[in-house]
């Protein structure tokens, strides 16, 4: 059966995911920053014993990262998803009115995290674990953008944080497929659709199942013909 590594596995998307697949029968290894207080996690492991690793992670522990790609140097993992992200790191700091991080408000260390989150971390994740997915059957190096990295389709402005994240993962997921095609690693930055997680408004349009599932079939499915490729979770491609 394939492995699956996935960061942020302790609610939201990466719970959903990691549910779905251990459910087929993927051993699962799972990283959460406090596997104590990670319950449905814990109860995801004791389902499926022998099954679930919880590893506890802190993205921007880079030297936990790279601990971490020590310890599983010499095993396989089929699926690296970078799913762990954040929009900002504390919510409304400035008037409660404005929506967060618009022209006129840029919070240097705020702006600063979101990027050693969202982009630095699934780098350094990448290097760490790129033996293992290269040692793998199905090779596959995926991370969790968003519609708001799409620069074609950024005609509002506002949250410059996470837009500019999300606009240069696409960017770093892109320029590693070139460069580890010649290892046969597809890898490709991948839009969840807009879901109704904490992240984001309970009016979302997508459940995290209906999210999952058809991110579940683009992982399954995933060839060296997506790779460089900005995904969507149904399958279809994003304007850049
Ligand atoms: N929901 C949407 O509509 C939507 C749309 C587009 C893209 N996305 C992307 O989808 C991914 C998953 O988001 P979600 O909607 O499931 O959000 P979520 O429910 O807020 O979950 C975020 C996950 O990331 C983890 N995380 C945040 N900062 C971390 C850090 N410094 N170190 C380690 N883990 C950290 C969180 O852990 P803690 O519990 O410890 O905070 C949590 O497990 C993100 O990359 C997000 O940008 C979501």
């Amino acid at each position: 059966m394939p492995t699956l590594f996935i960061t942020g596995a302790n609610r939201g998307l990466g719970l959903g995911i990691a549910q779905i697949l251990a459910g087929k029968g993927w051993y699962i290894h799972a990283t959460c920053r406090d596997p104590a207080k990670a319950d449905a996690l814990q109860a995801l492991s004791t389902a499926h014993p022998g099954k679930v690793t919880i590893h506890k992670l802190e993205l921007l522990d880079f030297d936990g990262i790279a601990r971490l790609g020590k310890m599983l140097h010499d095993s396989r993992i089929d699926v690296l998803l970078n799913n762990a992200g954040v929009m900002n790191m504390a919510q409304r700091r400035f008037d409660p009115k404005l929506t967060d991080q618009d022209f006129g408000h840029t919070d240097v260390e705020d702006w600063t995290k979101v990027f050693q989150v969202n982009v630095i971390a699934p780098m350094k994740m990448a290097e760490a674990l790129v033996e293992p997915v290269a040692r793998s059957e199905r090779k596959v190096i995926v991370t969790t953008t968003s519609i708001m990295g799409s620069i074609e389709l950024n005609t509002s402005g506002r949250w410059h944080h996470y837009r500019t994240s999300k606009a240069a993962v696409n960017q770093m997921m892109r320029g590693m497929a070139a460069e580890l095609k010649p290892r046969g690693i597809t890898c490709f930055p991948l839009h969840p659709g807009s879901v109704r997680t904490e992240m984001n408004s309970p009016k979302a349009e997508l459940s995290i199942e209906e999210s999952t599932t058809g991110i579940v079939k683009v992982l399954e499915n995933a060839t060296m013909k997506d790779s460089g490729k900005y995904m969507q979770w149904n399958g279809e491609e994003m304007a850049w």
